[in-house]
C-alpha cells in the first residue's frame, strides 16, 4: 500500500535527525521513488537500520517543499549540526538554490541527477545528487553523496595535465622560432652558431622535465625500487658537495660540510639525487657572498640531513605547498628560471620510500634550511 506514508517525525535520532518509521522505500531506477508501508514493525526496525547504516543522504520533502525526514548521513553531508529541520522549508535547512530550483523540478515529476557544489570557496563540498519525484505522494527524495575527494582529485589531474602541456609548450615554441629563424637564413654558420647550443639547452630541459615526470609517476604508484645497500651517507653527501664545487666557485657561494661516517640501509644512487636536488635549489636561491652547508648527523635510532643556505628563502604562506608537483614560488627569486617545481616532489618520495620524513624551514630573506630524518635500526646507527 502505498502510503499515508511516512516519515512522521518521531523517531528518536540525534538532534532532529528523524528515520522514517514506518515506511520502506525502494528507490527505482533514476525515474522516481516508491515508498510502501510495510506490513510488520520488525521489517520497520530493519529499514530504521538500514537507512541509518547507509553512507548516502536520504531526504524527503513533502509537496510543499517542507522536509519530512532524513537520515543520519544527510545531516552530516548538509552539514546540518544539531539544528531542527524537519518541518522546515528545504531552502531554509539547506541553503542551496540549485538543490531548491532540482527538487522543485522533482515535485513536478522531472527526476535529475548532477553535482552541486555548496558555496564558493576552494574547499566547498561536492555532492553527487539524485532528485526523485517520491512515488505516491506529493513529495520528493533527495539522494546525496559528498565527491569532494573526487572532485578534487579530477581537479589535481585537470591542473597537472595542464601544467605539463604547458612546461612542454613553451620549450617547444622557442625551439621552432629559433629552428625557423636557422632556415630562413638558408643554415647560415652564425645563426647556427647562435642557436644551436640554446636549441640543444631547450631539448635539454624537456628531457629532464620528462625524466622528472616518470620518476614521479614511478614513485607515486608505489614503484620506486630501492636498491637497497648498507651506504655512508656522508661520502655520498660530500661526492655531491664536489660535483656542485665549480658551480659554487662560479656563483660566489661558499659550499660547506658538516658531518661522520654514516650507514643507512639505503638506495646510493636514490639519496644522491636527494642532495643533488637540494643543494642545486640551495645555489638557485642564495646570492653571490653566501654559503650553504649540508651536515649528515647520525643520532640513536635515526640519521639526519640538513641542507640549510643563506639565501632568499622561502615565504611562510609557502612553505606548506613547496612539496607540491609544479610549485614555484616565484621564478624571478631563483637566479635562473628553470625550475619545473618537481625536484622536491621527487625529493619528499625517495625520503619517504626509505621510511623518512622531510620539513623545511625558513626566515623568509634569511635562507632555508630542509631536514630529512631516516629512521635507523639501532644496530646500524653507530657510525661505519
Ligand atoms: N633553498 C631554497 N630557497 C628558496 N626557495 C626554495 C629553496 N628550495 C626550494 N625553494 C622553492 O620551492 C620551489 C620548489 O622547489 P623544487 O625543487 O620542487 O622545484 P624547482 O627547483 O623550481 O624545479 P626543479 O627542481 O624541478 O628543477 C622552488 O621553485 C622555490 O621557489
Ligand atoms: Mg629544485
Amino acid at each position: 500500500m502505498i502510503a499515508e506514508v511516512i516519515l512522521a517525525a518521531s523517531a528518536g535520532v540525534a538532534a532532529g535527525v528523524v528515520f522514517a518509521r514506518r515506511p520502506s522505500a525502494a528507490v527505482g531506477n533514476g525515474e522516481s521513488a516508491h515508498v510502501e508501508t510495510p506490513g510488520a514493525e520488525g521489517s520497520d526496525s530493519r529499514f530504521d537500520q538500514l537507512l541509518r547504516s547507509l553512507t548516502v543522504g536520504i531526504v524527503t520533502v513533502n509537496a510543499r517543499g517542507q522536509i519530512d525526514s532524513l537520515n543520519a548521513a544527510a545531516a552530516t553531508i548538509f552539514e546540518l549540526g544539531a539544528r531542527p529541520v524537519l518541518g522546515r522549508a528545504l531552502i531554509e535547512a539547506i541553503p542551496s538554490f540549485e538543490l531548491d530550483r532540482r527538487v522543485r523540478e522533482a515535485l513536478g515529476g522531472h527526476p535529475s541527477r548532477g553535482r552541486i557544489t555548496f558555496g564558493a570557496a576552494s574547499d566547498a563540498p561536492t555532492l553527487a545528487v539524485a532528485t526523485l519525484p517520491l512515488d505516491g505522494t506529493d513529495g520528493a527524495l533527495v539522494i546525496a553523496s559528498d565527491e569532494t575527494r573526487l572532485f578534487e582529485l579530477e581537479q589535481t589531474r585537470r591542473d597537472f595535465i595542464s601544467s605539463v602541456s604547458h612546461e612542454l609548450r613553451t620549450p617547444l615554441s622557442s625551439i621552432n622560432l629559433m629552428i625557423e629563424t636557422v632556415l630562413d637564413n638558408d643554415g647560415d654558420q652564425e645563426a647556427l652558431d647562435l642557436f644551436l647550443p640554446r636549441i640543444k639547452q631547450e631539448v635539454d630541459r624537456m628531457t629532464h622535465l620528462v625524466v622528472d615526470l616518470l620518476e614521479l609517476a614511478k614513485a607515486e604508484s608505489g614503484r620506486l625500487r630501492l636498491r637497497r645497500e648498507t651506504i655512508d651517507v656522508s661520502k655520498i653527501a660530500t661526492t655531491a658537495l664536489a660535483n656542485f664545487e665549480p658551480r659554487a666557485e662560479r656563483l660566489g657561494v661558499r659550499l660547506g660540510f658538516m658531518g661522520e661516517a654514516a650507514r643507512l640501509d639505503g638506495d646510493p644512487d636514490r639519496l644522491a639525487q636527494v642532495f643533488v636536488n637540494l643543494i642545486d635549489n640551495a645555489l638557485r636561491h642564495t646570492p653571490s657572498g653566501g654559503s650553504v652547508d649540508v651536515s649528515v648527523v647520525p643520532q640513536e635510532g635515526a640519521l639526519t640531513i640538513v641542507v640549510s643556505d643563506t639565501g632568499v628563502g622561502i615565504p611562510f604562506n609557502d612553505l606548506p605547498h613547496i612539496f607540491e608537483r609544479f610549485y614555484v614560488v616565484d621564478r624571478s627569486r631563483a637566479r635562473d628560471a628553470s625550475g619545473t617545481g618537481l625536484g622536491l616532489s621527487i625529493v619528499k618520495q625517495i625520503v619517504e620510500a626509505h621510511g623518512g620524513t622531510i620539513v623545511a624551514d625558513s626566515v623568509f630573506g634569511r635562507g632555508a634550511t630542509l631536514t630529512c630524518v631516516f629512521p635507523v635500526a639501532r644496530a646500524a646507527a653507530t657510525p661505519a
